[in-house]
């Protein structure tokens, strides 16, 4: 049997809001700009997640390369009375590319629950942006063995009317919630094993050649140091880092690393 794999492998970077001044931006895109002038890849996806008062400027200074660029969240109304938040479809019409939606830090200090993540990535999905969707358990859960139950929750709940036909846009990336912030990443067999779970979930949910097509990403803790062992990993479909993707030479040399195996496992070909 013919088992289809995602087209592409993707990598993004996430700045949280470690970007203090219009001058640490300016100095991360131009590197990028010049390092990366010549990046033209049919098999990776680079993202750059950006605070939202930043991404207008990176989104233009970024307009010529091949490089895309996304948000950390979003409201999922298009329009109305509501203070504060920032609607998708003005998103779109600056030509955001992608959001990130359902983060860690979102759902511990916001209150982020399933329904919303939900609602965020329907908003996404109406527009025309690609949204990352993060699950992942806490370490009380993992330590409950809950693991797979909060998975299958996540997943089920987040994607709830997300049809077959509308997952082009989607990704997920399973991105263990203790694994955040650390000096370690999970380790190679947790990561392999989750990607597997994954999957397995996300074919309950869809017929198996469309949940196989889906990107599945790891994040937590992904460094230069640990980046190989992760992404030689089959299941997973590239990254999201953050404290190591905010040095743009840093976040130069995870692209290249993930780019190099992009390539390898395109050249082995799609079995
Ligand atoms: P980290 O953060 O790469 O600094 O561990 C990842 C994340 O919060 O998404």
């Amino acid at each position: 049997m013919k088992i289809f794999k995602p087209e592409k492998m993707v990598i993004f970077a996430n700045w949280k809001i470690y970007m203090r001044s219009r001058s640490e931006v300016k100095n991360y895109v131009s590197v990028l700009k010049d390092e990366l002038k010549y990046f033209k890849s049919e098999v990776l996806e680079i993202h750059i997640m950006t605070d939202f008062l930043s991404f207008d400027y990176v989104n233009s200074c970024l307009s010529e390369t091949q490089i895309k660029t996304g948000v950390q969240d979003l409201f999922w109304e298009d329009s109305g009375s509501y203070a504060g938040e920032v609607s998708p479809l003005m998103l779109k019409d600056l030509g955001c590319d992608s959001a990130y939606i359902g983060h860690s830090e979102r759902k511990t200090y916001f209150g982020e629950n399933d329904e919303d993540i939900n609602k965020k990535v329907l908003a996404c999905l109406r527009n025309g942006i690609k949204h990352f969707m993060f699950i992942g358990e806490t370490m009380q859960e993992l330590e409950a063995g809950q693991t797979e139950a909060v998975l299958k929750r996540q997943l089920v709940k987040g994607l709830e009317n997300v049809s077959g036909e509308m997952l082009e846009n989607t990704v997920i990336i399973y991105e263990p919630r203790w694994a955040i912030g650390q000096k370690n990443s999970a380790s190679a067999n947790t990561i392999s094993s989750m990607h597997v779970l994954t999957r397995k979930l996300l074919s309950e949910i869809y017929s198996g050649e469309k949940a196989n097509r889906i990107p599945v990403l790891y994040g937590g803790s992904v460094n230069l140091d640990n980046i190989r062992e992760i992404i030689s990993i089959k299941e997973v479909d590239g990254i999201g880092a953050s404290r190591a993707a905010l040095n743009p030479h840093d976040f130069v040399k995870l692209v290249r690393i993930t780019e190099e195996e992009a390539v390898r496992r395109n050249r082995v070909g799609k079995v």
